[in-house]
């Protein structure tokens, strides 16, 4: 394969970079006062404005061709082909089968797996409407009010996302809880205020080896028995598992009757449209959930349809790539103006940065360029009182998008209107900034004019769509899915595999038998860099 910087569209975009660098919002707009309108694209209900990008339709038709020669087209179609784009892993990469409509064929060695698909869905919507009738019933009788999923990373982040950002479309009779990290504080903190006897845990895990969930679903087994009186027979009524590993989940205790499966070609981190969105659709509903889906499947349409130029995830893609390779920037952020999305970057770290934070290509040569940014974010408008500081005025660029809304779900009169004029504001003042005659002409003591001119020239993309629903949530996943996929090709890594997680998982499984040796023994002995010994030696003494 061409090293993707040896290629004369890098080489390309490395000239007209030069060309542009100079270049300022103020004058790309004064060039192309349209641009505002010119500069969008629309798919199902998101609306995206990337005019206050710094670049201007040449730079993007650059890009389209960076995307062309990087290949996107062909890997796009081998994703939905079913092709072993993972190679590293030997699989598929089939999360766009998770929400293709029944009736739809998607091969994996020669079976549709979209029967299979909808069979999982068919027995998640069953458990999920008994449970929000009140009819799964605990060991002793008692309906089961409280729900809570145990599970991390990929088995965590996007549910929770998701039962957040809808929460107005839940069933709020019922607790619906996530543990996930080993803190035991995390549990603890879950399960305080809850009956064991009305509380059923969802264990999440893809391998069903993850120390932490393993770890998590030990101590829940152990509240639920304290309170059963010892007896094992409660098990089977106060915990389903999700997992590919039904092995694991039997040798576990949970009745593989009470499963529900997900399969090698759904990463983890791309898996919340599988039935590791089990807590969701307890909270929401298999219709709700069922909208999500369908809105998912449809930016998968217009993922693998739109031309690049029209297409957003592929836009939103180039424009990263646009900033990492050829403008040196090293971060991004993602700013929902809604609280309930307030989870959104958490859920995007893990999308992004596991998918992306690679140093080789898929055929294992360095890569002689940057490849993923530091992802980051939180809701506004609590930002804009902390480190928007740093954006506007700050040494270094954060290109942003701002993800907003037209209709303020329940907020109460007054809030949202306040909420979405900061959200514009925010955006024209990166853009515009405030020049320093513009500073002076208000009247500003000279010696403070410097601190209160404003450069601009920051980058963001607005993400607008009508309401926060379902079928929304479901088209901003699919989204971001596809961008992390477009710069992955782009960047010539495999976006689906995660080594880099493992040697500290190594290093943990060794470090964790001398951190518990018994003083009454002979000291363990310690073999790690003088530093790591001493941090040991320091935490035995005081244990
Ligand atoms: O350690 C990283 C990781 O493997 C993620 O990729 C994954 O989402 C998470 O751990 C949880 O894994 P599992 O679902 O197998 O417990």
């Amino acid at each position: 394969m061409t090293a993707i910087s040896s290629t004369p569209e890098w080489a390309a975009l490395a000239d007209h970079s030069r060309a542009l660098a100079g270049a300022h919002l103020r004058d790309l707009f004064a060039a192309d006062p349209a641009r505002g309108e010119t500069f969008v694209a629309e798919a199902g209900d998101l609306y995206l404005d990337w005019s206050k990008n710094r670049v201007t339709a040449e730079t993007m038709g650059l890009l389209v061709e960076l995307a062309r020669r990087a290949g996107l087209r062909a890997r796009i179609d081998a994703v939905f082909a079913g092709e072993r784009v993972n190679v590293t892993e030997g699989r598929p990469v089939l999360h766009v089968a998770l929400r293709a409509p029944q009736g739809a064929t998607v091969m994996v060695d020669g079976e549709n797996v979209v029967a299979d698909v909808h069979r999982v869905l068919d027995q998640m919507a069953a458990f999920a409407r008994q449970l929000r009738a009140r009819q799964w019933l605990g060991h002793t009788g008692r309906p089961v009010v409280n729900v809570v999923n145990i599970g991390i990373g990929g088995s965590h982040l996007g549910p929770a996302m998701a039962a957040s950002a809808l929460r107005d479309f839940a069933d709020r009779g019922l607790t619906v809880r996530f543990v996930s990290n080993v803190d035991g504080a995390d549990f603890a903190e879950a399960t305080r205020d809850l009956d064991p006897l009305q509380t059923l845990f969802v264990v999440a895990s893809k391998t069903f080896t993850t120390s932490e969930t393993l770890t998590n679903a030990r101590t829940a087994r152990q509240w639920l028995l304290a309170a059963a009186g010892g007896d094992e027979a409660a098990v089977a009524r106060h915990f389903v598992a999700v997992s590919t590993n039904a092995v694991e989940v039997s040798a576990f205790g949970i009745d593989p009757a009470n499963m529900f499966v997900f399969w090698d070609w759904v990463g983890g981190r791309y898996s919340m449209c599988s039935a590791i969105g089990l807590p969701l659709m307890v909270a929401i509903g298999p219709d709700n959930f069922a909208a999500m889906l369908a809105g998912a499947h449809e930016i998968d349409e217009h993922f693998r349809t739109a031309p690049f130029e029209a297409n957003l995830p592929v836009l939103m893609g180039l424009l990263g790539v646009w900033y990492r390779n050829f403008m040196g920037l090293t971060s991004h952020a993602v700013l929902p103006y809604s609280e309930a999305l307030g989870l959104l970057p958490a859920y995007l770290q893990q999308l992004d940065m596991e998918s992306n934070g690679k140093s080789v290509t898929l055929d294992g040569q360095p890569t002689a360029w940057d490849t993923g940014p530091v992802l980051w974010g939180t809701p506004g408008t609590n930002g804009q009182h902390a480190y928007f500081q740093l954006l506007h005025q700050g040494t270094t660029v954060v290109p942003c998008d701002f993800v907003g809304f037209v209709e303020p779900g329940t907020s109460p009169p007054g809030h949202h209107d306040l909420l979405m004029a900061n959200f514009f504001a925010q955006t024209e003042a990166l853009a515009f900034g405030r020049t320093r005659g513009e500073v002076e002409a208000e009247g500003v003591p000279a010696e403070q004019v410097p601190h209160r001119t404003f450069a601009g020239n920051r980058p963001t993309n607005t993400l607008l769509a009508p309401r926060l629903t379902p079928a929304v949530v479901g088209q901003l996943v699919a989204l971001y899915e596809h961008k992390v996929f477009t710069q992955g090709v782009i960047w010539q890594v495999n976006s689906f595999d995660q080594w880099g997680v493992e040697l500290g998982k190594v290093l943990a499984g060794r470090i964790h038998p001398e951190l518990v040796a018994s003083g009454d023994g002979p000291e363990p002995l310690l073999a790690h860099d003088s530093s790591t010994n001493a941090l040991i030696g320091r935490y035995r003494a005081g244990r």
